[in-house]
């Protein structure tokens, strides 16, 4: 069959392709997923609902960019890297397995047509203690209700928690931890990630597991919701100490909520949180807040906190360069004046 005829053909509509392909389903694109994702269902299952003694996920339930990303990073082994990471390593070579990138996408396209499976609770906790590590620890990327978000910058997108087996959230909170997933140099989202686990004893990630098996499972399609766009940056000139600009202030902004990835602790607008603290008082924990010493802070982070839980790595953990840094720290600089 001649190229064009395959067109005419998909043009023709279900009723031709149904000979051809010996199928008809909603769209070619999905159908020609589902038979690729023959590769995937021996560990996934066929209604992707998972396997525990593969250690394989439900994956039928997670959202399309999520997916997609997790497979990118397999494939070019951002994931799956630690020789401790025994699943990480099995999937890995699934997705190397296509040569066509396009075929990934198309399973993805087949795996959020599949309903959603919400696997049961397996494992036991406290979920009373894991509440309180979640509303202060993982509240502000995944969301309150643990749906995640999905519309920020997208260096902070936090996956959904939802529809998820407790043995894997388990199994990945002690990945994170370890740095078995999440720890290459340069990957901005894993160390966002691991920095509200590290320290974490297993018996704290047993009750947040816990806890997050009982958020409401919300359909999957509604994403969280995105952020208020921030307020314009007012500055008054005759503050500035010598060498800051306006102009700097304003990049430092966009730094401090994006690829500097400070809002991911600090928060937006530099409030403070569990991971973090307030960056708008007059209270300082480490420095006299001039200038020159925010800059020190940020180049070098805090290794040893005094009330946060973990610590603050150098630059934020985010590979901003030493100009960058200057005009983040004009915006810390605003912020508490
Ligand atoms: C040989 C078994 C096996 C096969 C086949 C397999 N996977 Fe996996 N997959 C796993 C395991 C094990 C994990 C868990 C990795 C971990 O714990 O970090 C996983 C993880 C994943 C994840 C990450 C889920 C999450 O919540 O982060 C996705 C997405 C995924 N697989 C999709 C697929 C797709 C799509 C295919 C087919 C192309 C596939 N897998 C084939 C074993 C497999
Ligand atoms: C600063 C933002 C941030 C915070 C705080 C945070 N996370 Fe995450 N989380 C992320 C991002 C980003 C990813 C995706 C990382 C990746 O691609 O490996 C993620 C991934 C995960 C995953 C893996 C999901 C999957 O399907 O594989 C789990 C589980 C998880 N987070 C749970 C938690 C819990 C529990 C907490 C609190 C203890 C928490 N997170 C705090 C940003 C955050
Ligand atoms: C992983 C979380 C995390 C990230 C990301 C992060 N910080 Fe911090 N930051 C902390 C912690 C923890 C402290 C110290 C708190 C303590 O000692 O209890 C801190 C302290 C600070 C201080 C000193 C505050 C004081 O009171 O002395 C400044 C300034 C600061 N951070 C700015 C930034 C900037 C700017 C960025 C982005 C480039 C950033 N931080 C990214 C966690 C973080």
């Amino acid at each position: 069959m001649t190229r064009r005829s395959t067109v005419l053909l998909r043009v023709a509509g279900c009723a031709v392709l149904l000979v051809a392909a010996g199928a008809c389903q909603a769209a070619p694109g999905v159908a020609r997923g589902k038979a690729l994702f023959d590769t995937c269902a021996p560990c996934h299952g066929d209604d992707g609902a998972g396997d525990e003694t593969l250690g394989a996920p439900a994956i039928a339930g997670a959202t399309d960019w999520y997916l997609t990303s997790q497979l990118n990073r397999f494939r070019d082994r951002t994931r799956g890297y630690h020789y401790q990471d025994a699943e990480g390593l099995r999937m890995g070579p699934m997705t190397r397995a296509f040569k066509e990138v396009e075929d990934l996408s198309l399973i993805v396209d087949y795996v959020v047509s599949l309903p959603i499976v919400d696997p049961p609770a397996t494992l036991d906790g406290d979920i009373e203690a894991g509440e309180a590590e979640y509303e202060a620890l993982c509240s502000n990327c995944h969301g309150i209700d643990g749906r995640g978000v999905d519309a920020a910058t997208p260096e902070l997108n936090a996956p959904s928690l939802l529809h998820l087996n407790d043995w894997y959230i388990q199994s990945a909170l002690r990945k994170y931890r370890d740095g078995v997933r999440g720890a290459l140099p340069g990957d901005n989202a894993g160390a966002i990630m691991r920095n509200p686990v590290l320290g974490m004893s297993d018996e704290r990630i047993a009750n947040v597991t816990a806890y997050v098996m009982t958020l409401q499972r919300l359909p999957r399609r509604i994403p969280g919701p995105p952020p208020e766009p921030l307020p314009p940056l007012e500055v008054d000139p005759s503050i500035l100490p010598e060498g800051v600009t306006v102009a700097m202030a304003q990049e430092g902004q966009d730094l401090f909520h994006g690829a500097g990835l400070c809002a991911s602790c600090h928060l937006r607008q530099g409030v403070g949180g569990g991971l973090a603290p307030d960056l708008t008082d007059a209270v300082w924990l480490h420095i006299d807040g001039n200038y020159e010493a925010i800059v020190d802070v940020i180049m070098d982070g805090v290794p040893v906190p005094i009330e946060a839980p973990g610590p603050m790595p150098e630059r934020g953990g985010s590979t901003i360069t030493d100009e960058q840094v200057l005009a983040v720290a004009a915006y810390v600089y605003i912020l508490s004046r």
